[in-house]
């Protein structure tokens, strides 16, 4: 049997209001036009999601990562969506559509893209992870814990099949460079890129050589567009996805869950401009009000059966994550007292709105040597 492939792709077509969420009619567009691919055979099967404002494609097919075939159905149901979006007069309608019209892949055209290949094991345990109002390095501190720290994933210590470790493939994306590193080898120095998460990003994880899975075929893909950095100025959000397998040699599922128990500070809240924390939230939550958010993330827990997706498990709907919601409401509300002092508000490289440029020039004149 071929291999299967799991594809997320994502845009932000329309909000309502403002950049809270996807509305259902936004939703219904893209489940019609997918239901279509389905019944012709293009896809096995699909998911929508919404995360926030971002209208999220989980797509099961043959054909490969990166293939024609699934990113023009991709941008297809986005143009679709923005069409329906632009009646209604939803906020920001079409925004992440940043070419006029299809080249072969959306990559640099604005989506957000994970996806990966691999053989469908005899269970197929596959968590779609996605967020709203943060960047791509905020799944570096989740996936790292998941694939290298012993003190979140207990398997690194106690299951042979994980002992080994994993390779991390990072991504320099302002110099559109790329490096396979080892755990637990290479730990440190992996930490000192990821650490970095504006710059560096974890794209995929794969198993190491000899192990039980084969180890040219990715165990996690995240999505890794910087849309300002495509644009070459501000257009919109980079609001990032991830796939992630599990179990039977890799982190079981509460062991990738567990990653996420922890509100860490990520950066993209309030005009991608902001620090707050990750809340990891149930689908009815994954709307963002309080300053535009706080981030947030949803997860999806699917089986695969042959490339069908049984599910989903709305994985954050579970009260053992309340004391992170209510940490991360309590890290919020600490942040937001900062106002426009650092490190809320991001240092101003990093922001994607800035009035600094203008400010300098006004009082140009006016500063003097000390
Ligand atoms: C968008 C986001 C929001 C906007 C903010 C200002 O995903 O994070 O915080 O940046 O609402 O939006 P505009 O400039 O469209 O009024
Ligand atoms: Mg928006
Ligand atoms: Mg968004």
């Amino acid at each position: 049997m071929a291999k299967i492939t799991v594809s997320i792709i994502k845009a932000d077509v329309g909000g309502l209001p403002g950049h809270v969420l996807v509305p259902e009619e936004l939703i219904k567009v893209a489940e019609d036009n997918l239901t279509e691919k389905k019944e012709s055979g293009d896809i096995i099967d699909f998911r929508v999601f919404n995360a926030g404002d971002d209208l999220d494609l989980i797509m099961t097919h043959r054909h490969g990562v990166d293939s024609e075939k699934i990113h023009r159905i991709a941008w297809e149901t986005f143009e679709l969506a923005a069409e329906k979006a632009k009646e209604l007069k939803l906020y920001g309608a079409g925004q992440d559509l940043l070419a006029d019209a299809f080249s072969g892949n959306v990559r640099g055209m604005g989506p957000g893209v994970a996806e990966m290949e691999f053989t469908e094991r005899k269970a197929e345990p596959v968590l779609a992870f996605l967020m709203d109002k943060t960047e791509p390095g905020a799944f570096n501190l989740p996936i790292f814990k998941m694939f290298a720290d012993p003190f979140n994933t207990a398997g690194l210590v106690i299951d042979p099949s994980l002992h080994s470790g994993f390779v991390f493939e990072i991504w320099d994306i302002y110099e559109s460079k790329r490096v396979f590193m080892s755990t637990p080898e290479e730990m440190y120095d992996i930490l000192a890129l990821i650490g970095g998460k504006s710059r560096f990003v974890i794209k995929r994880v794969f198993p190491k050589e000899g192990g039980k899975l084969p180890a040219d075929e990715p165990v996690a893909a995240i999505s890794t567009e910087k849309l300002y950095l495509i644009a070459g100025e501000y257009v919109g959000k980079d609001d990032p996805v991830a796939i992630v397998r599990a179990q039977s040699g890799l982190p079981a599922v509460g062991e990738v869950l567990e990653a996420f128990a922890f509100p860490h500070l990520v950066s993209g809240w309030m005009r991608g401009s902001h620090n707050g924390p990750l809340m990891p939230v149930p689908f009815r939550y994954s709307q963002c009000t309080r300053f535009d958010g706080p981030p947030r993330v949803i997860g999806a827990g699917f089986q695969l059966a042959d490339g069908k997706l049984i599910g989903p498990v709305d994985l954050f709907d579970d009260p053992a994550y309340d004391y992170t919601r209510q940490k991360a409401v309590e890290i919020a509300d600490y942040m937001r007292r900062h106002g426009p002092f650092e490190p809320h508000r991001l240092p101003s490289e990093d922001m994607e709105y800035t009035t600094l440029p203008k400010v300098m020039e006004k009082l140009k004149n006016r500063f003097e040597d000390i």
